[in-house]
């Protein structure tokens, strides 16, 4: 069943109901402020770094789900409610929640009110705004009393929810006219405040929230809202909150707007207060002046509008799908964006305090990214590339703050400096930027260590080809792709982390999916190498990756499909010698997009992946899946069967089967995969799937689970960007290439053609696809040799590909 619809003309998904199996979320801001909002108005904000400047609190795990965020309530008489149902609960006349791009917009009413909220945060402002409009569409005149609050977190997400001998000893707020200021921590060695406010005289405020609440009351029943007034409280210590009551009046027809603002100001150390002990608020009063009236809001919102629709110009096709359309042309790009401003911090599922930016994590996500900013993500890679070591090898994660590699997690994922490769790869083959190669990138950023950044690529596929094992494998070291396959960890104590932890250390333990990324990635960079004119190195390479090929073949192929690995022992994983675990997902993707052994290997390991591994939402990671831990394998043999790396639909490696089914042409497996997971094809079994359907979820339950079906860690996942790559490049074949754009579908007999419009490198490309018996491609009327569309200074260039 679904739970609402999407409404593509508008770009927004609109849920009708507020009891969406779980909260449904959408994310605001896309620069240095950002926010979580539910289907009910839940969620927080923070300003660059959900750990160390978490502007509002939000409690994981908290009962009932998914309360506090943005607070509003509305009294009418005997009546309280909210006008996106929580907190107050009370049963609503209409809901809808319509998430867009950058934006919610709450449409509810009641007893012949009705509220419009739209929340959004402006591009260029560290500011979320709130526009309620409330109209009264009934006979009477109509006296309301309405109230808006927000909970400051206490900065560090983390302290805030470990440190209370301290925290309830420091809270600060100032009041003046209709804003509160939350300023914890500023006396001494902050310089940043957060504030809330509203653009009209308020009635009456709380900023203390106990006070607020009342003894024993949650959100939803606020003493302060019960008895219609407001208390004046001034938090000094304990959790500090915003709350604001206006007062209005409304006659048959009339209607009023407010706009609120929750805002986040950084001040220059010497210019900190403005009197002793008084925050300096001349910023506060600049942004709040930029919103002060709804007219501004809708600039700011009708400008949000133009952004997208020019992000989303740059790659748009009709397919005569409407589902594949509205995953290509908005929701898998909007994911894309996401998953790279976040990485893997802050969702309903990533408490946004532990992993900071992963390596492999970012450097995948800019895959489906590269289109969209092409500036911002040649920034990301020399970020990335800065934090590798000198030996090739890197740390695992970065802080998006300081940008310094993280201790905690240290190095030693031995997959890891390949990806910086295929990104790199995928910058210079969309922009044609060869000149970041030559950009002066730091090893471990340290000041002195620059070399040009084509160096560190280098020094990638050196450690590959430097730590090989028995077999002439890599050596897989920590864990590759798979986070959980950790094959030097055997670890017995209960909490150690799987990931760190090395108790054996066998120098033995292989990775056949590094070796297919070796072959791809390595075949990648020689090619670019002939293209700098660096023939010798390209011919070194080569060999590397025929030797590597070599090796796959002869202890890599298992008969049927390819092998997973080899343990701390040599003895192989993935292999039908196993009693469980006896085929893997990954090195089948993998090895076959790498073209390992051909069209002849690639469909006997993609038949055998559809036939031990595929269920009705695609492939699961492995089966059959581990029945009980196995300290030579780690944490993946601790999940239960069918969860997680243990045998679910790990929804981020099934695209690259996609792509490896396109490697060897076979259009309709490509298609029958990607449309098992892809969300807009499976949003009425919602009920099942339970995440949002316009989002990638990382996991989804596999047939052994209790839960099969049912996904999990919606939003975060390499899963948007690859799910980018495998239908754009791989289904749709529109491939940007060095010498220009390629035009290459691997389309199944259901769909009959298609047209792509593509900004690349400047030049607008309107590609028509059909089917017919005058085979070829015709640029500008022009009959053109193979499938590639030379490169052009032209503004527009139309192409037509008949297949
Ligand atoms: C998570 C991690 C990612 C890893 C994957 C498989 O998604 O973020 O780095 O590759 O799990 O274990
Ligand atoms: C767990 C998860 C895996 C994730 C890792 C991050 O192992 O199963 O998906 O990548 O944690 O450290």
């Amino acid at each position: 069943m679904k739970y609402g619809y999407f409404d593509d003309h508008a770009r927004e998904y609109v849920i009708t109901r507020p009891d969406t199996p779980l909260p449904w979320i959408n994310y605001l801001g896309s620069e240095g402020f950002f926010s979580l909002i539910s289907n009910t108005c839940g969620g927080y904000s923070f300003y660059k770094d959900a750990k160390l400047r978490r502007i509002t609190r939000f409690r994981y795990n908290d009962v009932p789900q998914d309360c506090g965020g943005r607070c509003f309530w509305i009294c009418d008489g005997d009546s309280v409610w909210s006008p996106a149902f929580l907190p107050a609960k009370t049963p609503l006349d209409l809901y809808k929640c319509r998430h867009g791009l950058g934006y919610s917009v709450f449409e509810s009413s009641k007893d012949k009110v009705e509220a419009e909220l739209t929340v959004t945060v402006p591009k260029g402002c560290d500011i979320e705004l709130q526009k309620l409009t409330l109209r009264n569409a009934g006979g009477e005149k109509k006296r309301l009393t309405i109230y808006a609050a927000a909970e400051f977190c206490l900065w560090n997400a983390v302290d805030d929810s470990t440190n209370y001998q301290r925290n309830w000893n420091i809270g600060e707020v100032e009041i003046e006219g209709s804003t509160v200021y939350h300023k914890t921590e500023y006396r001494e060695r902050r310089n940043h405040y957060a504030f809330y406010s509203v653009n009209a005289p308020i009635a009456g405020y709380d900023t203390d929230r106990d006070t607020f609440l009342g003894k024993f009351n949650g959100w939803g029943e606020a003493a302060a809202v019960r008895e219609r007034t407001s208390f004046m409280s001034r938090a000094s210590g304990w959790a500090p909150i915003a709350a604001l009551r206006l007062e209005a009046e409304l006659g048959p027809g009339e209607e009023k707007t407010y706009v609120f603002a929750l805002g986040y100001v950084e001040n220059e150390e010497d210019k900190k207060f403005s009197s002793p002990g008084i925050i300096n608020k001349d910023k506060a009063h600049a942004m709040l002046e930029a919103f002060s009236t709804a007219e501004r809001f809708d600039a700011a919102v009708a400008e949000l509008r133009e952004y997208w629709s020019g992000l989303l110009s740059r790659f748009s096709i009709r397919s005569g799908d409407e589902r594949l359309d509205r995953m290509v042309n908005i929701w898998n790009q909007y994911q894309c964006m996401v998953t790279f401003n976040m990485s893997r911090s802050a969702s309903y599922y990533e408490s946004g305090t532990g992993r900071g930016m992963g390596f492999r994590d970012s450097c995948q996500d800019l895959l489906g990214f590269v289109h969209l900013i092409p500036e911002r993500a040649r920034e990301r890679i020399i970020d990335i590339a800065s934090i590798q070591f000198e030996d090739g090898s890197t740390y695992h994660q970065y802080q998006p703050l300081t940008k310094r590699g993280n201790g905690d997690i240290g190095s030693g994922f031995n997959d890891d400096p390949l990806w910086l490769v295929a990104c790199t790869c995928a910058y210079i083959r969309e922009t044609g930027d060869f000149s970041i190669l030559e950009e002066p990138t730091p090893f471990n950023n340290e000041a002195g260590t620059e070399t040009p950044l084509i160096e560190h690529l280098r020094r990638s596929l050196d450690f590959t080809m430097t730590h090989l094992g028995p077999h002439g494998l890599p050596l897989i070291g920590r864990a590759d792709w798979n986070d959980c396959l950790n094959l030097n960890c055997f670890s017995k104590t209960p909490g150690e982390s799987f990931q760190t932890c090395s108790n054996f250390e066998s120098g033995k333990a292989e990775s056949v999916f590094i070796a297919g990324m070796f072959v791809k990635y390595g075949t990648e960079y020689a090619e670019l190498a002939e293209r700098l004119g660096l023939g010798g190195e390209a011919e070194k390479l080569r060999g590397a990756v025929r030797d590597m090929e070599a090796a796959v073949l002869r202890f890599g192929w298992d008969g049927e499909w390819f092998r997973r690995a080899y343990d701390a022992f040599s003895r192989p994983i993935g292999s039908r010698e196993n009693d469980e675990g006896k085929i893997f997902i990954e090195p089948q993707g993998f090895c076959v997009m790498a073209g390992i052994g051909g069209a002849e290997y690639g469909r006997r390991a993609l038949a055998s992946a559809e036939e031990y591994l595929g269920n009705e939402f695609g492939l699961e990671l492995l089966s059959p899946c581990y029945s009980e831990y196995r300290e030579y394998l780690g944490e993946i043999s601790s999940y239960p069967p069918g969860y997680k790396e243990n045998g679910s639909v790990f929804c981020h490696n099934n695209p690259w089967v996609t792509l490896a089914y396109c490697k060897i042409k076979d259009g309709e497996g490509a298609w029958r995969l990607y449309t098992r997971s892809a969300p807009a094809f499976i949003e009425d079994r919602s009920e099942i799937h339970r995440t949002e359907p316009y989002c990638y979820s990382q996991t989804i339950a596999g047939r052994m689970a209790q839960n099969y079906g049912e996904a999990k860690n919606s939003w975060l996942t390499g899963t948007a960007a690859w799910s980018f790559a495998a239908v754009s490049r791989g289904i749709l074949g529109i491939r940007p290439e060095y010498d220009g754009l390629t035009v290459d579908p691997c389309i199944p007999a259901c769909i009959e053609g298609f047209k792509v419009s593509r900004l690349f490198r400047g030049t607008r490309y309107e590609i028509t696809v059909r089917r017919g018996n005058d085979k070829g491609l015709t640029v500008n009327g022009t009959r053109v040799e193979g499938n590639t569309i030379p490169m052009t200074d032209a503004p527009v260039c139309m192409a037509e590909l008949v297949i």
